[in-house]
């Protein structure tokens, strides 16, 4: 019997309505069905405007759909659908079981960057953030900050004024310091050098290992090639499998 996969999408359709123009309709998804198993990375390819950084918003639950299915099995078996999950089951899955990184950063005012990735681990965990398990966590975004070069000087540091490639190597920490269900990544190397590049392939190679599901869009075809096990083309709003 095969396992059921991890994300199971169907026949989603998203349009966006311009209202500074006129109500201006525009269709970005149309009936994408998509499936990945736990350990696959499927990669979203296609020119730009096609939809793919929508459709991982709509996998993120930042945007809502019109129709369809977004199912997620969650670590413990249980599936949920996030196009009609409330917006707290949302922000529970995005504790627990999402991980998205995209090229920028949203930065908190004032929080240090080992505390940006390290909170991470304390939402997921539901911990109160005090004491062992803050050092704990802690210790968990020194390892990945190490990993991920980031100058040690800059720790403790809020990240709103690092460079574009700091910045987005606090990001890619964040994304991956907790072990997620499913991850979500568009263009997690687009500022990076090639060694940090190796870096996050590693990151990727190292959570399909473990059995997460992971949907990426990388423009970067080294990046791609050493990482993908499929590649989904997003084409008119549509998705067909294999490269176009
Ligand atoms: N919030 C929004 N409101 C209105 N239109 C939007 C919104 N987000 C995206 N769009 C439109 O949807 C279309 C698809 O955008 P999207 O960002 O998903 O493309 P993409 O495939 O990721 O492109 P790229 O490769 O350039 O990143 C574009 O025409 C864009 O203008
Ligand atoms: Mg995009």
């Amino acid at each position: 019997m095969t396992r059921r996969p991890v994300l199971r999408v169907r026949r989603l359709s998203k349009t966006f309505t311009l209202h500074l123009r006129g109500g201006l309709q525009l269709p970005v998804l149309r009936d994408v069905s998509l499936d990945v198993h736990a350990g696959e990375c499927v990669a979203l390819v296609g020119p730009s405007g096609q939809g793919k950084s929508t459709l991982m918003k709509c996998l993120h639950g930042s945007y809502g759909a019109d129709s369809g299915e977004i199912v997620l099995r969650r670590a413990d078996g249980s599936e949920i659908d996030l196009a009609a999950a409330a917006p707290q089951q949302v922000l529970q899955l995005r504790r627990r079981e999402m991980a998205y990184v995209s090229q920028f950063l949203r930065v908190v005012p004032r929080v240090p960057a080992l505390d940006v990735v390290a909170e991470r681990v304390l939402d997921a965990s539901g911990a109160d953030g005090e004491g062992e398990a803050r050092e704990a966590a802690r210790d968990r975004a020194r390892a990945l900050l190490s990993r991920l070069n980031l100058p040690g000087g800059l720790w403790q540091l809020p990240p709103a004024t690092f460079s574009g490639g700091e910045q987005q190597r606090v990001n890619i920490a964040r994304g991956f310091v907790q072990p997620a269900t499913l991850l979500l990544l568009d263009e997690p190397t687009a500022s990076l050098d090639a060694a940090n590049r190796r870096v996050v392939i590693e990151l990727i190679a190292e959570a399909k290992a473990r059995g997460a599901a992971v949907v990426g869009i990388f423009h970067d075809e080294e990046v791609r090639d050493a990482v993908a096990t499929r590649c989904v083309s997003m084409v008119g709003g549509t998705a067909k499998e294999g490269l176009q």
